[in-house]
């Protein structure tokens, strides 16, 4: 039963609503030993490639670029495809259109999803360690898994300051949760697809 704090930040309030399903899905991937072998590390780089290709395009939004703080050079999805041609892998074929890829971008939605890509980043820090032992880094092979120049810590924290000071209705915010919930159950399935299919 997830507890739900009044006042709370939106950024506090999204962690303890996704601290479950986050912790089923990085206990998910690290039981397929992503960093057992660069052919198990290049699944989770075309998980990585399938994710971030579906917000690609939210990194050029005005509005969000308005609200939220170096938003375009957060995008880690060309250094997801560097990181492929790195190890010698194909890009990977797409199951679908990216989710936000036509018509207007719903801002409360895609702030749930920002939420989660942009929270990834901290995990990473333990990823990179990892990619280390297969020899790779953040200038070859794990590009995408290096902090910001700023550090892992204040790119979050300038992050989720600017998140929780959006003002939004609270039917808005139900949209964040629901934008937040489907995101990482797009990772799930991602997960799924590139190690059990
Ligand atoms: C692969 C294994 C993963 C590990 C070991 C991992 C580990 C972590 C760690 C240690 C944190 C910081 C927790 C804290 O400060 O309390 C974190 C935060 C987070 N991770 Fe992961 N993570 C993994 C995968 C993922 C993936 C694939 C996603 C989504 C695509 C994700 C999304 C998040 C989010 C949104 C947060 C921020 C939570 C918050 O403080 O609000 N993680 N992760």
């Amino acid at each position: 039963m997830v507890e739900v704090i009044e006042n709370e930040s939106r950024s506090k309030r999204l962690k303890g609503l996704t601290t479950d399903t986050h912790e089923r899905l990085d206990k998910t991937i690290m039981a397929h030993n992503p960093f057992a072998s660069v052919e198990n590390y290049t699944r989770f780089l075309k998980v990585q490639y399938l994710f971030h290709r579906d917000i690609y395009r939210l990194y050029d939004e005005p509005v969000l670029d308005a609200l939220l703080p170096d938003l375009k050079g957060r995008r880690r999805f060309d250094d997801i495809v560097h990181d492929l041609g790195d190890v010698g892998a194909e890009l990977p074929v797409a199951d679908r259109a990216p989710h936000f890829h036509a018509g207007e971008v719903d801002l409360p939605t895609a702030l749930g999803w920002l939420y989660v890509a942009e929270g990834s980043n901290l995990g990473a820090a333990f990823l990179l360690k990892f990619a280390a032992k297969l020899g790779l880094d953040a200038g070859h092979g794990a590009r995408h898994l290096a902090p910001a120049d700023e550090g892992r810590g204040l790119h979050w924290k300038t992050f989720t300051k600017a998140l929780d000071e959006i003002a939004l209705t609270t039917e808005e915010e139900a949209r964040v949760t629901a934008g937040a919930e489907t995101a990482f159950k797009r990772v799930h399935a991602l997960v799924q697809a590139q190690y059990e299919a």
